[in-house]
Formats: structure tokens, C-alpha cells, sequence
């Protein structure tokens, strides 16, 4: 099969790769006809992790059921599936609780927990920017699509992590109807939060970051853009809320936060977080921030360690969650806003390409060129 392989920092290829195939009883054979390139992706594609030369991307994957193996009574030939991110057993301990970004037994790692496909550090799994994608548990980790899946990939994909995942932000910073957020990142993340906050009745949304195409997307939901390049963001969050600062807010960048001129600075959207959240407010931080970054130009951060405003935050009495979002957690409620017409996230895609075109579009995504916001590849057409 075809399939984007990583080759070493800022170099994929499309390549001939051994075909994905049903190994265990339990797992599901999908031929892949959408998978998104994520900011996720680009932290590997930039050579920012350990992720191993050789090994094919893509965990944000869709398509249609060609094989099952013995042990799958669920999941059927022919269901269009979107596939979580997360490889989960579903009866680990994690699992069990719905934590399935945790689960203890996919992981092959010892101490470590969560897979992932196409990942750094996340087991040993393929990804599915590739003709075939081999889905194990496929009955707990497949989730079978309405009639209407084949028509509206664009959307349904949007499942398999960064619509969850944008909902994940909000429920991390315990959003409420009628609270006021402030979301870091425009990127197709910090989009998807500002979305989910806009469907979960946010009482004001702001939004920063300095790409002007990402923060007119924001601006189309509802969003207050706030661009970091031409103001202060804490101080603009402050005007908008009486100088009491937001109720709660959202980290949507990551470890290679950087300032509007490109240095990078790890714990810049941390520290305006803390400064322009509200006393007692919440964080949710879904951005990826990694154990070690040799790369790092912050001597703190080479080792994992963030120069962290804690004194400002316990002052304030502020709460954080963060992590990996345990997609199942939401998929199938986000499915039915989709099929019912109550949420459109396709709204943030702004390229389709072929399985061909894939490098083409890492390099446009990762210099975050202007009107690449989220970028869809069809390796295979429908059958
Ligand atoms: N927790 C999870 O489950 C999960 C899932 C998917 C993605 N992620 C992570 O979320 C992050 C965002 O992903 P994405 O796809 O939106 O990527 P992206 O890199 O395209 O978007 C990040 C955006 O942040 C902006 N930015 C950079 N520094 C900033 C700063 N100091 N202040 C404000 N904005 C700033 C950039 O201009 C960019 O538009 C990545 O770290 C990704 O790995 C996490
Ligand atoms: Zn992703
Ligand atoms: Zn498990």
C-alpha cells in the first residue's frame, strides 16, 4: 500500500509500504478515504520528538471496513467507521473509567500508558495517511457512522480527535453557560474549542493568536479574535471583562508556543493564562507539552521543565487540567450534533488533497502558510 512516511525532520515521503492487515482476532481492517494532517503531526514533522524514521503518520483517520477479524461481532464489512486517535482495550482499569487516553495495556512501553496511531512515544502502532489502517479492538475503538458518513467525511472525520479534543479543552477549564473563555492557539484546535464553547453556550469567546486567516475562522463562529502581534492579549482580555479576567480558559498551542516575531517560549501561554484567567478560574490545557525536548531552545525546557507562574497561579486559587483527550468520551454525542445539523465542523478545513500530495501539504501546514488551516487527505476513493 501507499502510504506518508516520516523520513527525518521536516522530510515525508510517499512510499510503498507492506500492506495493513487483520493480526489479532479483535482487530478491524479499514481502508482509510480521509485522514486529516494535525498539529500533532507537525511536532514529529519538525523532528521535535522521537518519533522513528521509517513509520507512517496519521491518527486522525475515517473510512470504510474491509475485513474483520474473527473475534469482532459488532463492527460489520461495509460500516463507515471514524476511528479515535486513542487505541484503547476498553477493560483496563483506564478504560474502564473512560480514560481511554490512559489505557494501561496498549501501551507496550512498561510505565507507560495510552496509544496512539502514528504517534512518538505512543506505542508501535501505523497510521492512517495511508491506503489501509489496521484498527486493533476494533468493536471498543471503531465508531460506526450514520447513512450519511460517506457524504459528509469532512465532518465526521472531525471526530477522530480535534472536535473532542476542542471539547475536551472546555470541559477541562469547566466551562459553564454563560462563562467567559479565553482560548490560546486559532489553530484547528483552539477552533474547535472556540466552537465547542460557542455550542456548549459560552457567554463570550476570545481568541488569540496572530494569523490573520485563522482568526477571521474564529471570527465566523461568534469568536472575538485577539491577535498577539498588534496587542497585548492579556490586556485586551482584561478590557473585555471588567478587568476581572475570564472565567476560564483554554491552552491550544503547546510546548512550541512562540512569540508573533517565532522564538519560541514553552511557557508563554501558560503564564498568560494565569494572568488573564480570573481568580478561582480554570485552565484546560490540551496542547502537547513532552517529557524532554532536546530541541528546545529554553535551557529549561531541554529537561521538560516550564518556568511556570505558580506562585501567581496558587495566589489566585486557580485550577488546571490537562492531557490527552480520551476521544471516546465524546465522539459519539459530537456524531449525533453532526447528523442532526447542529454542528458543522468542517468549517475549518481549507485543503483536500490526494495521498500524493501529502508532503506538499506538511509543508504548507507547518509554515502555518496563509489559508492552509486544516488540511484533509483522500488516500482512497469510496467503492
Ligand atoms: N490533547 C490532545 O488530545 C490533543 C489533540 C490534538 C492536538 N493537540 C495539540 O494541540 C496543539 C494545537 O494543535 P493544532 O492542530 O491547532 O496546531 P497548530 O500548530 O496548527 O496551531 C497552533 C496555533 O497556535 C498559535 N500560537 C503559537 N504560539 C502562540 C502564542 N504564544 N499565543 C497564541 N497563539 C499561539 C499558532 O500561530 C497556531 O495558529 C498542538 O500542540 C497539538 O499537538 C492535542
Ligand atoms: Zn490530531
Ligand atoms: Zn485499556
Amino acid at each position: 500500500m501507499k502510504a506518508v512516511v516520516y523520513e527525518g525532520p521536516r522530510q515525508v515521503n510517499v512510499e510503498r509500504v507492506p500492506d495493513a492487515r487483520v493480526e489479532r482476532p479483535t482487530d478491524v481492517l479499514v481502508r482509510v478515504t480521509t485522514s486529516n494532517i494535525c498539529g500533532s503531526d507537525l511536532h514529529m514533522y519538525e523532528g521535535r520528538t522521537d518519533f522513528e524514521a521509517g513509520r507512517v503518520l496519521g491518527h486522525e483517520n475515517l473510512g470504510e471496513v474491509i475485513e474483520i477479524g474473527s473475534a469482532v461481532d459488532r463492527v460489520r464489512v461495509g460500516d463507515m467507521v471514524c476511528i479515535p486517535f486513542n487505541i484503547a482495550c476498553g477493560s483496563c482499569g483506564n478504560c474502564e473509567k473512560g480514560l481511554t487516553a490512559y489505557c494501561l495495556t496498549t501501551n507496550p512501553e512498561p510505565g507507560m500508558a495510552g496509544a496512539a496511531y502514528g504517534f512518538a512515544d505512543l506505542g508501535p502502532y501505523s497510521g492512517g495517511q495511508a491506503e489501509l489502517l489496521r484498527v486493533p479492538y476494533g468493536d471498543f475503538n471503531c465508531l460506526v457512522l450514520p447513512e450519511d458518513a460517506k457524504e459528509r467525511q469532512n465532518d465526521y472525520v472531525m471526530l477522530s480527535d480535534i472536535l473532542p479534543t476542542g471539547w475536551h479543552a472546555t470541559r477541562l477549564a469547566r466551562m459553564e453557560a454563560g462563562d467567559s473563555v479565553v482560548i490560546y492557539g486559532a489553530g484547528p484546535v483552539g477552533l474547535m474549542a472556540a466552537y465547542s464553547a460557542v455550542l456548549r453556550s459560552a457567554g463570550k469567546v476570545m481568541i488569540v493568536d496572530r494569523h490573520p486567516d485563522r482568526l477571521a475562522k474564529a471570527e465566523e463562529i461568534g469568536a472575538i479574535p485577539i491577535d498577539d502581534s498588534q496587542v497585548s492579549p492579556v490586556d485586551q482580555v482584561m478590557e473585555l471583562t471588567q478587568g476581572l479576567g475570564a472565567d476560564c480558559g483554554c491552552e491550544c498551542v503547546g510546548f512550541q508556543a512562540h512569540d508573533p516575531q517565532g522564538h519560541e517560549h514553552p511557557n508563554m501561554t501558560l503564564n498568560d493564562l494565569v494572568r488573564s484567567v480570573k481568580f478561582t478560574g480554570t485552565i484546560g490545557v490540551v496542547g502537547v507539552f513532552v517529557p524532554s525536548d532536546p530541541g528546545s531552545p529554553d535551557d529549561l525546557y531541554k529537561l521538560g521543565e516550564i518556568a511556570f507562574d505558580y506562585g501567581m497561579f496558587w495566589f489566585k486559587g486557580q485550577t488546571m487540567g490537562n492531557g490527552q483527550c480520551n476521544v471516546k468520551s465524546y465522539n459519539r454525542q459530537l456524531c449525533t450534533l453532526i447528523h442532526e445539523g447542529r454542528a458543522r465542523p468542517s468549517w475549518v478545513v481549507s485543503q483536500e488533497l490526494n495521498l500524493d500530495e501529502a508532503p506538499d501539504g506538511y509543508e504548507h501546514f507547518d509554515r502555518r502558510d496563509h489559508g492552509w488551516t486544516k488540511v484533509v487527505i483522500h488516500p482512497g476513493e469510496l467503492g
